[in-house]
């Protein structure tokens, strides 16, 4: 059974001094045991937010990491750097693909360095819209994983948590988001492509796939109704704690019931015995 998987992005949004208290409400909004909750505010309101939610059950996420360990790499932040302030890290996003041109083999490089922090890596992957309407974002989104996971160890991989993030370009930061059906079809062939990939059945089976895209409190409820998606990667929305509290609540049902469908089984697999 996949965790069901709510990851706030606040982008290049907030301040050392407010983001603390943002954070704050959005943890008494989004109380749900059941959700797995992750902040990922800027790399200098880390600390502000850790110390803001302590005790709150809520996991913080950086939103990059440098691909090498150390060194002469003026600016940016390195995965030991994250220690004591995040436990999860954005990997791959579309605005840095875009904007720090980052490719595919720099992104693999990247999610082993978060590995090897012992930072769970959320991978971002997704097509641009010329690539939907001409029919290749499939193949796109796979050559995006492949070329970001191939060189890894998929033991490390499923060891170290790997969280997938398909997050369609065209969907970000626009108000039109995916079609549910579209982003489960994808969450379906992320797990084969990493099953090609050399991870086992159940492995690729259990990788959760979240969907990124103006998601809001209106619409996450068609993306949670599919089956192999397992949560969002939220932006805009996510600074908005009457939004975290509707999203998360959807989120909370989809948890309970996955809870419920699974302890089914068990009852049923108990008999058969
Ligand atoms: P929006 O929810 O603002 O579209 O952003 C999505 C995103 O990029 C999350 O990483």
């Amino acid at each position: 059974m996949r965790p069901v998987i709510i990851a706030a992005n606040w982008k290049m949004n907030s301040t050392p001094a407010a983001a603390g208290p943002l954070a704050r409400e959005i943890a008494s909004r989004t109380r749900e045991p059941t959700v797995v909750r992750v902040v990922c505010p800027p790399f200098v309101c880390l600390a502000a937010v850790r110390d803001a939610v302590a005790g709150e059950g809520i996991q913080i996420g950086a939103q990059d990491v440098h691909q090498e360990p150390a060194g002469a790499f003026t600016g940016w932040t390195s995965a030991a750097m994250l220690a004591g302030l995040a436990t999860w890290v954005i990997v791959g996003h579309s605005e840095r693909r875009r904007d720090a041109h980052e490719t595919d083999a720099v992104i693999g490089r990247k999610v082993a360095r978060a590995l090897e922090g012992g930072l769970r890596p959320i991978l971002c992957v997704g097509e641009q819209l010329a690539d939907r309407e001409a029919g290749r974002a499939l193949q796109v989104v796979a050559d995006q994983v492949r070329g970001a996971l191939g060189g890894l160890d998929p033991e490390r991989l499923v060891e170290g948590r790997l969280v997938v993030a398909y997050e369609p370009v065209w969907a970000i930061g626009t108000g039109r988001n995916a079609v549910g059906s579209d982003a489960a079809e994808m969450a379906e062939a992320i797990r084969r492509i990493v099953a090609d990939l050399g991870w086992t059945g159940p492995e690729a089976a259990a990788l959760p796939v979240l969907y990124g895209g103006s998601v809001t409190s209106a619409n996450i409820g068609e993306f949670l109704a599919e089956p192999t998606i397992d949560g969002a990667l939220v932006g805009g929305a996510s600074l908005k704690p009457d939004e975290m509290a509707g999203i998360v609540g959807r989120a909370a049902m989809t948890a309970r019931a996955r809870v419920d469908a699974g302890a089914a089984v068990d009852r049923r697999e108990l008999k058969i015995r």
